[in-house]
């Protein structure tokens, strides 16, 4: 009886941990896709939003590039490889991890 009832609370407490992580987890992607945007959103007093000019704009758009080719591009400012006016000081300004997560967000998908 009494390993019963145990057996029930261990359950419970499976389900309730099972519950929490599903919450955590929710809330972590959440997070992830904030910082995300948020990196995402530094380019766009330039580039427009989600890599979009306004027409007339000289600035180039960028969102025609897939995501790899933009990293590429970004790498290429970041090394010293591609020079610019301001890309090149930008670039530096981001580890390897958000450039490609910046790429993820506003390069094509395909
Ligand atoms: C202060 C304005 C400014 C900001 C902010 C800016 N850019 Fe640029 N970007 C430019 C300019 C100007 C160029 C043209 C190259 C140059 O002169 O540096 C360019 C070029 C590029 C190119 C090359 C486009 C091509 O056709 O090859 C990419 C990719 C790019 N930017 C991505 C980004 C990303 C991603 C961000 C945000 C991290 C960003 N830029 C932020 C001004 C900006």
């Amino acid at each position: 009886m009494a390993s019963v009832s145990l057996q029930k609370g261990l359950l419970a407490a499976g389900v309730c941990a099972a519950m929490f992580a599903a919450t955590a987890s929710a809330q972590d992607i959440q997070a992830q896709r904030l910082y995300a945007q948020s990196l995402a959103a530094t380019c766009a007093n330039c580039h427009g939003t989600n890599g979009v000019s306004a027409p007339g704009a000289t600035m180039p758009v960028i969102n025609q590039l897939t995501s790899s080719a933009m990293y590429e591009q970004l790498q290429a400012y970041k090394t010293g490889a591609r020079t610019g006016t301001i890309m090149h000081q930008l670039a530096k300004g981001y580890t390897d991890e958000q450039l490609k997560i910046i790429a993820d967000v506003l390069g094509k998908k395909n």
